[in-house]
């Protein structure tokens, strides 16, 4: 699967949207357009904090999956602006110890108002995690990260490298899922801003992956799974706007990032008249997918 991974990644589609799946991936277009530094602010980081309830409700159910126990050595691997690192602390108890990693400087500087004895953060990516030593955490989980990360080969490897014999791997992420209102709309819009080549081709985003490749990529990377659930979330914004702004703080900034910059704001103005359809008593109401795993290195 890994060589099938690469060949596709190989392949040029025109790399509109697709992973609607969420897990925040959503409005942002092919991978190799997301930068998490480059289009990222304080500002956002600060909004993001503020309306990353859904992925915090999310997160703790993947640290209920994973049996935190206390005293643990816990990396929380693109850790945002910390809310959920906060929580594991709590977790762990005062022999624990939990560190929060991301690339971006702007979420990490919010992070590290949150930070005591027991619990840091510092600037990363998962992709290189030489700062730490062989079979040193007793787990190791991405909330709402593994999408985003380009090479998630390496990742793994080097999560498998820095967790002891037995210690335990959870994430939550996305993951192609073509049936969702919401990819109807955003492609919709892009079509007719576009036209219609433009996002057919579009249609398929080259680093999406599908439940088995996430399946298999675990496996390849020599980790047993304990637990495999695919979940349907549903969210309520109060406005077609709201629905914009925290998909832009959930993805640092890379909102239809491969569309010229021109044509942006009248897509966005196409997305923001449709969402309205997607209203209920309790707001624009938001579906997404999402992979729960836990995964164990063996002993
Ligand atoms: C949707 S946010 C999730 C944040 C946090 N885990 C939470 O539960 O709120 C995605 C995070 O992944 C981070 N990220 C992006 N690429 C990454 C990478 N290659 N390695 C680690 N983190 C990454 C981003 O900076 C961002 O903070």
């Amino acid at each position: 699967m890994l060589k099938k991974q690469k060949k596709k990644r190989t392949k040029t589609y025109l790399n509109i949207i697709l992973l609607i799946s969420w897990s925040f991936n959503f409005f942002s277009l092919n991978l190799s357009a997301y930068d998490p530094v480059a289009n990222d602010s304080l500002e956002l980081a600060r909004l993001y904090d503020k309306l990353s309830t859904p992925q915090y409700i999310q997160g703790k159910e993947l640290i209920k999956l994973l049996k935190v126990t206390p005293g643990s050595f816990v990396l929380d691997l693109g850790c945002g602006t910390g809310r959920l690192t906060a929580y594991l602390k709590e977790l762990v108890g005062p022999k624990g110890w939990v560190i929060g990693m991301d690339p971006s400087p702007y979420r990490i500087e919010i992070a590290k108002q949150r930070m005591k004895e027991g619990l840091s953060f510092q600037l990363g990516r998962s992709e290189d995690l030489g700062v730490f030593k062989d079979n040193f955490f007793d787990f190791v989980y991405l909330n709402s990260v593994f999408y985003w990360i380009r090479d998630k080969e390496t990742a793994l490897v080097e999560i498998y490298r820095i967790l002891k014999p037995g210690g335990k791997l959870g994430i939550t992420s996305g993951y192609k899922f073509e049936n969702s209102p919401l990819l109807k709309i955003v492609n919709d819009a892009i079509m007719e801003v576009m036209g219609k080549e433009f996002a057919s081709k579009g249609m398929m985003n080259e680093d999406s992956f599908s439940k088995e490749d996430f399946k298999e990529l675990l496996q390849e990377s020599g980790f047993f799974i304990i637990h495999f659930e695919q979940k349907e979330y549903a969210d309520y914004f109060p406005s077609p706007k709201d629905v914009v702004q925290f998909f832009k703080a959930s993805s640092n900034g890379n909102l239809l990032e491969d569309i010229p910059q021109t044509k942006r704001a009248s897509i966005l103005s196409k997305i923001e008249t449709r969402l309205e359809r997607l209203r209920s008593s309790k707001g624009i109401k938001i579906i997404h997918w999402t992979i729960l795993a836990v995964c164990q290195k063996p002993l």
